[in-house]
């Protein structure tokens, strides 16, 4: 493979017919094998061979920009910054694509990998994805997945470098304020045809909390001078941005870069499309903060009612990759109050919707907001209005609570409390009620746009095999 040539080439073609600032193309190198464990960190569980996809890890490396902020982050996002100080880099991407190049949609969504856990946690796609057949990769951006924390106490160093230093003691990040630009040229790659059997025509943008808030930022400061993304899906986010510093020490020591975050809108001039999903563990900041902000043509907000950041498929998804690659702390995923109410479900029809809103402009459904009002006894001042039952009321309500089991608080892996044996019987008289009930709430779901078809089948299958009503 000659990737030079191609390199220095691309970038002229696809400025003819952008008529911006020349993309940068980051030289590549792939796919990449060997190494101790023979195969890539939080790559797929299974064979991927069984859903027609493949598997391939890329090095991508070049020099990459931070960014100066001109004026103040203020809350409307409308920010000027300026890219200084360029820096080698050197990282990777994984990226899993349709083993037939015709089956690819023509969509890549590209993940910014979550790095909160001390390590590269890979975990926005679900089975949408690659029924649709999209291409879904992930990119390390930020330093800790590189080497994982250096210094936290309890935290064992979990970096790609650590975990297998044959195959990735190559890479680095200099640090997190690269991490945007990096994502940018991650972008590019997707679309320049390098990556054999993809040629992305559009990218689509995701990353959860940590990685949400920086996918906040980047849509606000960053996507305006790089018109890299076609779209932009920030998850579990809290209405906030990381603020392009660095900071170093407190609360962590050593290698990491939590940036500080500050309060923020999606800029209103933003000129492609933007998809904001939140769950209750973090819709409440978003209202007190004064970050919700109405839909319009080029942006969605949803609200999950009942789900909470870290739910029992994250977990599951988090703690299936950790098994794999034999990583310790994994947090139990037994406890029957763990929150099942996801995001993950919602995210997945949002690229389906992503792709049809690039393509054609027809925006995702909308839903009511959740209700919230004054409380005294909230750190916040303000919580969610409840039902009878103890559900939050609005929202964009799945299966789960429009035929509900229990009352669930989203609080951040949430508690899931049953509702007693009476208010079951009452509800749901006969299993086949609650079948039923489930069949038609799960077929509205899909309907309205909330959730595919698979999740409606998982619903239905589990309502089939659940003690409801208790025998
Ligand atoms: C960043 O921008 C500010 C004001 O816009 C300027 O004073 C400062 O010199 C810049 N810093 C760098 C490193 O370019
Ligand atoms: C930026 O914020 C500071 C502190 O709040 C304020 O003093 C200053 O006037 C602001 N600058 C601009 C350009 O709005
Ligand atoms: C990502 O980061 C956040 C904290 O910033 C953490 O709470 C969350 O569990 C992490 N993992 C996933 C899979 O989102
Ligand atoms: C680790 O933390 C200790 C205590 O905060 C500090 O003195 C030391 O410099 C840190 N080491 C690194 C490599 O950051
Ligand atoms: C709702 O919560 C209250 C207070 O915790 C409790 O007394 C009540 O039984 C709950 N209602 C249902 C239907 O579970
Ligand atoms: C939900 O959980 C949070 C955090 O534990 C708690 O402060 C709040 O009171 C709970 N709300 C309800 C309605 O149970």
């Amino acid at each position: 493979m000659k990737p030079f040539a191609l390199v220095w080439l691309l970038p002229i073609v696809m400025a003819s017919t952008r008529g911006h600032q020349p993309p940068v193309i980051p030289t590549i190198e792939g796919p990449i094998t060997g190494g101790t464990h023979e195969h890539p960190f939080s790559a797929w569980v299974g064979d991927i061979s069984d859903i027609s996809y493949v598997e391939e890890e890329y090095f991508i490396s070049g020099h990459a920009f931070r960014y100066n902020v001109t004026g103040n982050l203020t809350i409307d996002g409308k920010w000027t910054l300026v890219p200084i100080d360029p820096a080698n880099y050197k990282t990777r991407i994984l990226i899993r694509r349709p083993a037939k190049e015709a089956d690819f949609n023509g969509d890549a969504i590209l993940e910014w990998i979550n790095v909160s856990a001390g390590y590269d946690l890979m975990i926005s796609d679900g089975p949408g994805v690659y029924e649709a057949g999209f291409a879904f990769a992930g990119v390390s951006v930020q330093v800790v997945g590189i080497v994982g924390y250096q210094n936290v106490t309890g935290m064992a160093p979990l970096g790609l470098t650590e975990w297998d230093p044959a195959r990735y003691g190559s890479l680095n990040v200099p640090d997190d304020r690269y991490s945007y630009d990096i994502y940018t040229q991650a972008a590019n790659l997707l679309k320049s045809g390098l990556i054999p059997g993809l040629k992305a025509k559009n990218v689509i943008g995701t990353g959860e909390s940590q990685s949400g808030i920086r996918l906040n930022a980047y849509a606000n400061g960053v996507q305006p001078i790089s018109n890299a993304f076609d779209a932009l899906i920030p998850v579990i986010s809290f209405g906030q941005a990381s603020d392009f510093s660095r900071l170093i020490g407190a609360p962590y020591t050593g290698t990491t870069d939590l940036a500080p975050a500050v309060p923020t809108r999606i800029r209103t001039d933003l000129k492609i499309p933007v998809h904001q999903i939140n769950t209750e563990s973090e819709a409440l900041y978003v209202y007190v903060q004064g970050c919700r902000q109405p839909d319009t043509a080029l942006y969605r907000y949803w609200e999950n009612t009942g789900a909470a950041h870290a739910n029992l498929l994250v977990l599951q998804k988090t703690a299936a990759v950790a098994t794999q690659d034999q990583l310790p702390n994994q947090i139990p995923t037994n406890s029957p109050t763990i929150d099942p109410v996801s995001w993950l479900p919602p995210l997945d029809a949002a690229y389906q919707h992503a792709s049809r809103w690039i393509r054609t402009g027809i925006p995702p459904p909308t839903f009511p907001l959740m209700e919230i009002g004054p409380s005294a006894s909230m750190p916040l001042g303000v919580d969610y209005i409840r039902d009878s039952l103890n559900n939050t009321k609005g929202g964009a309500r799945q299966p789960e609570i429009t035929v509900p089991i229990a009352a669930y608080n989203g609080t951040f892996i949430g508690v899931r409390t049953s509702f007693t044996d009476e208010t079951l019987k009452s509800l749901y008289p006969t299993n086949k009620d609650y079948v039923i009930k489930m069949k038609v709430a799960s077929s509205v779901a899909v309907k309205e746009g909330l959730i595919l078809g698979y999740q409606a089948s998982n619903l239905v299958n589990g309502a089939i095999h659940a003690n409801v009503p208790p025998s």
